[in-house]
C-alpha cells in the first residue's frame, strides 16, 4: 500500500483538480446531473452542523415531525417541517417525506411501502431497455432486494412512450399492486392520465420517478403527476431540480383509507425499515432550492426544454440522428441520439470527452442490451448550460462545436480551448440566487 499521508496528499489534490475541470473547465450535458445556485451551496455550507445530527422518529400523516427519539431537536423538528411545507407548497402536494437521501431511496421506501399496503408483490414498470432506472427493476432494487416481480409495460419505440392501449391490457391481466411511470431516459410525458382508471380498476397504486424531470415538473411543464392520477411521487432533488443531492416521496396526502394506510407503509418503510440518520443538513439548501423554483422554475424549465429542442432540430439538420423527430425530438431536458453513423456511444462519448464536453453514452431501446460498453446512444441533458444562460443561438454555437468533433473536423483537444473559453463566459448560475442574503431580501420585498 502506498504511504498512507501520500494518499491523503494525492486525495486533496485530486479533489481541487476536480473542482476546477468539472466546475469550470467543462460544459456538462449529463442528464442526471444538477446544478445547484451560488446560494443553494452557501445554504449547504452554512448548515454543517446539521449535517451531522440525527432525527429518528416518526411523522404524522402531514409529513410533520410527530416523535423523535433524539434530543437536541428545539430547531431540527421546525426545519424538517418547513422543508416539508415548501415541497409540498411548491408541487401542490398535501404530504411529502424530506427524510429521503437520494432517488433510490426514495424508490425503496415507496416500493416496500406500497407492496405491503397493497399485499401484492407484482409492479408494472417500463422495461428498463426503453429507460426505467435500475431502481425499477427485477435485476436491481425492485426485484432482487425487495423481491418485487416486476411485469413490462408495452413500450413504443418509435414514439420513445409507455403504449398506453397495450399497456391496459398489461395491467388487467397483471393485476398489480403498484404501477410505476417515470425513468432515466424520459423524453416525454408518459400516459398517467390514460392508465389511471385501470389502475384503479386492479386496484393498483400509481407512482411516478420525478427524478429526472422534477425541476420540470416545479416549472409547470412537461406533466403534472399528482393531478394527472399518480398516487406518489418518488424523486431525487438533484437533476433538473437544483437541490442538493437527496430524495422526496410527495402525494396527494391521505385522502381515503387506502391512502392512509399508503402513507402510514411508506413512512414506516423509510423510519425504521431503510434510515436511520437521514442527512437532515441538506435541508436548508432544498429549501432555497424549492424558494428559486417557485420564482424562476417556469422560465427555467421553459428555457431547457427550448435549448434540448433546438439542440435536436440543429444537431438533425446537420444530418446526426436524435431520435424522435417526427414529434419534436424532445419535450424534456433531454434529447436521445443514435450516434452509429460516427463511431458509436462510447468512441464519441470519449472524443467529447477528451474536448471537455461530458456527455453519456447510452443504451437505445432497441439496443442489444449486453452491449453497455459500446451502445448506439448518447443522452444529451440541458439542464446545466440553461441554468448557465444558455439561449437558442448558444445552443446552436455549441452544437457546432459537438458537430467538430462527432464528425472528426478538427481534433478534441483544439475543441478543448474553445470549450473552456465558452465555459468562461458563462460563469454565472441564472435562474437563482448568488448569496442567501440576496434570496431574503428579495422575497422581503415581494
Ligand atoms: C429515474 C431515476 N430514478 C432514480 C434514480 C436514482 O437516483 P439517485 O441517484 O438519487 O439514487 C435515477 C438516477 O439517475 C433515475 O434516473
Amino acid at each position: 500500500m502506498e504511504d498512507f499521508y501520500d494518499l491523503v496528499l494525492k486525495l486533496t489534490q485530486a479533489t481541487r483538480n476536480h473542482e476546477r475541470y468539472r466546475d469550470q473547465e467543462c460544459i456538462n450535458m449529463i442528464a442526471s446531473e444538477g446544478i445547484k445556485s451560488p446560494a443553494v451551496k452557501e445554504m449547504q455550507a452554512f448548515a454543517s452542523d446539521l449535517e451531522g445530527r440525527y432525527a429518528e422518529g416518526e411523522n404524522d400523516l402531514l409529513g410533520h415531525v410527530k416523535k423523535r427519539y433524539y434530543q437536541g431537536q428545539k430547531y431540527m423538528s421546525p426545519i424538517e417541517d418547513y422543508a416539508t411545507d415548501l415541497m409540498k407548497g411548491l408541487f401542490k402536494a398535501e404530504w411529502a417525506d424530506v427524510r429521503i437521501v437520494s432517488g433510490t431511496h426514495a424508490n425503496l421506501a415507496t416500493f416496500k411501502g406500497l407492496s405491503s399496503s397493497s399485499k401484492n408483490r407484482k409492479m408494472v414498470v417500463t422495461p428498463l431497455s426503453c429507460g426505467a432506472h435500475i431502481s425499477h427493476d427485477y435485476t436491481g432494487l425492485a426485484g432482487s432486494v425487495l423481491g418485487i416481480e416486476d411485469i413490462n409495460h408495452v413500450y413504443n419505440i418509435n414514439e420513445m412512450n409507455i403504449d398506453p392501449d397495450r399497456s391496459a391490457d398489461v395491467i388487467r391481466a397483471a393485476k398489480p399492486g403498484i404501477v410505476t411511470f417515470g425513468g432515466s431516459l424520459f423524453l416525454f410525458p408518459h400516459p398517467i392520465k390514460e392508465l389511471k382508471e385501470v389502475c384503479d380498476e386492479v386496484g393498483a397504486y400509481v407512482v411516478y420517478d420525478a427524478s429526472h424531470v422534477l425541476g420540470l415538473v416545479a416549472g409547470g411543464v412537461f406533466q403534472d403527476p399528482l393531478r394527472e392520477g399518480a398516487d406518489f411521487i418518488s424523486s431525487s432533488t438533484h437533476k433538473t431540480f437544483p437541490g442538493p443531492q437527496g430524495g422526496v416521496i410527495m402525494s396527494n396526502g391521505p385522502t381515503t383509507p387506502r391512502m392512509e394506510k399508503a402513507i402510514k407503509k411508506v413512512q414506516h418503510a423509510v423510519f425504521p425499515l431503510s434510515a436511520s440518520s437521514t442527512h437532515l443538513g441538506r435541508l436548508p439548501a432544498l429549501s432555497i432550492a424549492a424558494l428559486e423554483m417557485k420564482l424562476f422554475g417556469n422560465d427555467l424549465a421553459k428555457q431547457i426544454v427550448k435549448n434540448a429542442q433546438t439542440a435536436g432540430q440543429y444537431l438533425y439538420e446537420n444530418g446526426v440522428k436524435v431520435l424522435c423527430e417526427h414529434k419534436g425530438f424532445t419535450r424534456s431536458h433531454q434529447i436521445a441520439v443514435d450516434i452509429r453513423a460516427f463511431g458509436g456511444g462510447n468512441k464519441i462519448a470519449q472524443d467529447l470527452e477528451d474536448a471537455n464536453i461530458i456527455i453519456n453514452k447510452n443504451l437505445l431501446p432497441y439496443d442489444d442490451q449486453s452491449s453497455k460498453g459500446d451502445p448506439s446512444g448518447l443522452r444529451v441533458g440541458f439542464q446545466d448550460v440553461t441554468r448557465r444562460g444558455f439561449k437558442e443561438g448558444d445552443v446552436k454555437h455549441f452544437c457546432d462545436l459537438i458537430l467538430d468533433v462527432i464528425k472528426a473536423k478538427r481534433k478534441p483537444a483544439e475543441v478543448q480551448k474553445d470549450i473552456i473559453n465558452l465555459r468562461k463566459e458563462f460563469s454565472q448560475i441564472k435562474y437563482g440566487f448568488q448569496n442567501v442574503e440576496e434570496a431574503l431580501v428579495y422575497i422581503k420585498k415581494l
